[in-house]
């Protein structure tokens, strides 16, 4: 029996198809997972199953369990706001795999960005919806409990992001070892992990969060950092004032939220994991795709460097970003 014909037979299993031909049609953007698309009598789901390997980069192993964090996070934070993430239908027996609703009609925000169609209040709601997670997960021994993946997060986050360009940068290397040691040790809240607009659809009531693979108890500043770190790159990118607004309006609306510790020491530990995740975007081992231009990467690199040496708290690391050095 084929992986595919077990991932049918779990779909019928749980009842969300019947005895009739099921097409399982390949959604594209995965790197990590097989993510599918699926007509049911309910409507269309999404049926993803982690891969034992990302397709980027062959060292990256990451426990296939991964496929179980990201259905709980979905399904915690349904539970904060059932607007903010996508239903979770049924766990599949084979590998982890999980279905969820499908949402029609709903553009990934990357792609919305990519287009120049950049709507600042939905970085605003987008920087509401992180806060709201985090705020109603913080310090809260239950999901702490729930979510012990310290060995993940290092894997996928801290090694590539953090350690990586610290093993290749010895000007640098104390203060990534000690941010990457931080982060590390910091649980107060539910962190997403993976806050990327390519993970986030655009739909009629706001932000979609998906792929919370990386879900893990820890230091909220993380996504504030990783979503904002997108942003101030496709600036670069792009030249486009809009995305500097729209990373303004995403940390403003996030600092509103903070109503389980000081507001000026997360917005600091953001500032400090924003520096390093935008150096690790043009010298570490996951660099982003669309900033090849020297011109570009130099813009990135000048200010990262700088900004690792003498952190800024991220309200004013956004309001001062240059999307040029000219
Ligand atoms: N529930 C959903 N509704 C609509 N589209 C979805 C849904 N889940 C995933 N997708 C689409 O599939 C793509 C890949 O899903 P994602 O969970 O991000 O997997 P990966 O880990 O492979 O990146 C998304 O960018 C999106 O375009
Ligand atoms: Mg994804």
């Amino acid at each position: 029996m084929t992986v595919d014909a077990d991932i049918i037979d779990g779909l019928r299993d749980a009842g969300l198809v019947g005895e009739g031909d099921v097409v399982l049609e390949p959604l594209t953007g995965g790197v990590s997972c097989d993510v599918w698309k699926v007509e049911t009598p309910g409507g269309p789901i999404v049926v993803k199953r982690p891969l034992p390997q990302l397709r980027v980069a062959a060292e990256w192993l990451a426990p296939v369990e991964r496929g179980q964090s990201e259905v709980r996070w979905l399904r915690r934070a349904r539970g904060v706001d059932a607007s903010i993430a996508p239903e979770v239908l049924a766990e599949l027996p084979t590998g982890h795999a999980f279905a969820m609703r499908f949402l029609p009609g709903c553009p990934v925000w990357k792609d919305e960005l990519m287009a120049g169609r950049i709507d600042v209040p939905f970085a605003a709601q987008v920087g509401q919806g992180i806060a709201a997670v985090h705020a109603a997960t913080a310090h809260n021994d239950d999901d702490r409990a729930a979510f012990p993946n310290d060995a993940m997060f290092r894997a996928l986050r801290v090694d590539p992001f953090l350690l990586y360009v610290a093993q290749h940068d010895a000007e640098l290397a104390p203060v990534l070892t000690a941010l990457a040691g931080d982060l590390t040790a910091r649980k107060i809240a539910l962190v997403h992990g993976d806050v990327s607009p390519k993970n986030i659809l655009v739909s009629a009531e706001g932000p979609v969060f998906l792929d919370a693979e990386c879900a893990t108890y820890g230091d909220p500043a993380f996504d504030l950092a990783f979503c904002t770190t997108h942003l101030l790159l496709k600036a670069v990118w792009l030249g486009d004032a809009r995305l500097n607004e729209a990373a303004v309006a995403l940390v403003t609306a996030y600092r509103a939220g903070i109503d389980w510790e000081d507001a000026d020491a997360l917005l600091l530990r953001a500032g400090e994991l924003t520096a390093a995740l935008l150096l690790a975007r043009v010298e570490g081992k996951s660099p982003a795709p669309y900033l090849t231009d020297s011109v570009h990467k130099r813009a990135v690199r000048d200010q990262a460097r700088a900004l690792i040496l003498a952190p800024q708290p991220i309200d004013a690391l956004v309001a001062n970003w240059k999307r040029n050095l000219a």
